[in-house]
């Protein structure tokens, strides 16, 4: 684990996507077989998304979670280190799980279908981050909960004691959600429960309008009532919506007490892969470099933009000066 000071550490769902290149739109029938070109891999989950995100746009950024020991975990933290060296240091390799990985079958002309293995991340628990993950950091954050199925275990305490941890260490925090399977143990977790349990120890909370839907009523009031002091409500290309406590004044002046819609910016989408997780990395990386809200609510909608404009989640990142400079530039915000 490497000991350098780190900004912001991303913990959480880590995960590997093999993407078969598909021409044909049919899928084989049983026992058949069908031809499929190289097959594209990237990293995935909340941690490679919104952490590399963050590390491409200059912030000093920790990758905190596992992966198992076999050839896709090997990919995984080859492909980390390409980014950086030293940012596979905090990806644990676990002996008796399998690496995290999705077989995405995308024909064209037809929806795209996912062929999930959970395998570490269901395991992974608040015990097997250490305080060494967390140590000389400003900032915590925690992506995909609903696919992670130990750390929501006993309505989500060892969810709640990190992030009390870290709180306690002085970070502050953040948490983003994903899709719940409403077939699978997700869909029996106590959410409303979870959410009481956890909120009190989390600053920004930054889940999606669905998601929200699909685990309680979403309610601005009611959830910074909970304990967050900041809820970014991520809608799509509608944008965000975001609702601040009074508590929120200490990430800067007039954060607190506020209302606040951010629109999208109107550019060519080529693929929404990583959209949300990488308008988390462009709201922290305000966050934690002072911005107003205004300013940190514009780098989120900055960096979703940037991110839309190619197909894969981070390929079309960059620093934050960069963002910055797009947003100095007005660019024209679409109207929802
Ligand atoms: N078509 C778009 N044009 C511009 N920005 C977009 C578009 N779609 C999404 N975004 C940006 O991405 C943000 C997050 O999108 P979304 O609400 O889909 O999050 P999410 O459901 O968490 O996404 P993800 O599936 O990537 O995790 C939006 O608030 C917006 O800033
Ligand atoms: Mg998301």
């Amino acid at each position: 684990m490497t000991q350098t000071d780190a900004e912001i550490v991303c913990c959480g769902h880590i995960c590997l996507d093999v993407i078969p290149r598909m021409t044909g739109s049919d899928l084989p029938p049983p026992g058949g077989l069908a031809e499929v070109g190289p097959a594209d891999l990237a990293t995935g989950g909340s941690v490679s998304n919104t952490g590399l995100a963050l590390h491409k746009m200059g912030i000093k950024t920790r990758l905190v979670g596992a992966v198992g020991d076999d050839m896709f975990g090997q990919a995984v933290r080859q492909r980390f280190e390409a980014h950086g060296p030293g940012l596979s240091a905090g990806v644990q390799v676990v002996t008796d799980q399998p690496t995290s990985y999705t077989v995405v079958v995308s024909p064209p002309g037809s929806d795209r279908r996912f062929l999930h293995c959970p395998g570490v991340n269901a395991t992974l628990t608040d015990a097997d981050i250490g305080d060494n993950a967390l140590a000389g950091a400003k900032h915590m954050h925690f992506g995909y909960p609903p696919a992670m199925k130990a750390i929501c275990t006993d309505q989500g305490k060892p969810l709640r004691r990190l992030f009390e941890r870290a709180q306690n260490a002085g970070l502050t925090t953040s948490l983003d959600m994903c899709g719940v399977d409403p077939h699978g143990w997700a869909g029996r977790v106590d959410w409303p429960a979870l959410l009481r349990n956890v909120l009190p120890h989390v600053d920004v909370f930054l889940p999606s309008l669905d998601e929200l839907a699909a685990m309680t009523t979403p309610d601005p009031a009611a959830l910074l009532a909970l304990g967050c002091d900041v809820l970014v409500i991520k809608d799509g290309e509608n944008g965000l919506r975001i609702h601040t406590s009074q508590d929120a004044e200490r990430f800067g002046p007039k954060w607190g007490n506020r209302v606040l819609k951010a629109t999208t910016f109107d550019v060519e989408v080529v693929g929404t892969t990583g959209a949300g997780d990488t308008t988390i990395a462009g709201f922290l990386a305000g966050l934690v470099r002072g911005a107003t809200l205004e300013d940190a609510a514009d780098l989120a909608c900055a960096a979703g933009a940037q991110c839309v404009q190619s197909a894969d989640a981070t390929s079309g990142i960059d620093t934050l000066d960069t963002l910055r400079a797009f947003i100095a530039n007005k660019p024209h915000r679409r109207t929802p």
